[in-house]
């Protein structure tokens, strides 16, 4: 399971601090449940500064990077980790979230329709099959992703 290009691509997920405290969890979560796809895994952390070190040890070098960690770690509000499975679901996923900067991010998209800031923007999602294989495994064990079939599989990716 979790093959990029099969039905059991997997992508990773977190609604970040700004969008919880919003009351936005059920809006983005929902709508990767109405798009027909099937999520395996989700829970709600509050992150330590070592966790988000580790996912975005892409960005040690950027000067936005202490700011990132800080703020996502604060624990002024928690996040909500999700791991979404379906075809195209890596590509898809980051079509639905828009660009970084929500002022540039075209309206439908989530953070289109909901992001705040370029820091606030209310979602993220892997950038693709590399980030996605390392992020699942960092947020989550192996008995924490559900196996499961949706029995009208031949509606949804
Ligand atoms: P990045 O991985 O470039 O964007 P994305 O989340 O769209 O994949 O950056 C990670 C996060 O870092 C981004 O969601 C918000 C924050 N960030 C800033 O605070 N300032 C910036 O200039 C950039 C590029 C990102």
């Amino acid at each position: 399971a979790g093959l990029p290009g099969t039905n059991q691509e997997r992508s990773f997920f977190m609604v970040k601090p700004d969008a919880v405290q919003r009351g936005l969890v059920s809006e983005i979560i929902g709508r990767f449940e109405k798009r027909g796809y099937k999520i395996v895994a989700m829970k709600m952390v509050t992150p330590s500064r070592e966790l988000i070190e580790a996912h975005y040890d892409d960005l040690r070098s950027r000067p936005f990077f202490e700011g990132l960690c800080k703020y996502m770690s604060s624990g002024e509000a928690p996040v909500v980790a999700f791991v979404v499975e379906g075809k195209g679901i890596i590509k898809v996923g980051r079509d639905m979230i828009g660009v970084t900067d929500p002022l540039k991010s075209a309206p439908g998209t989530i953070r289109g329709d909901t992001g705040v800031s370029i820091g606030m923007n209310s979602i993220h999602g892997s950038d693709g099959v590399e980030g996605a294989a390392s992020e699942i495994p960092l947020w989550f064990s192996q008995d924490e992703i559900a196996n499961w079939n949706k029995t009208a599989d031949k509606w949804i990716y």
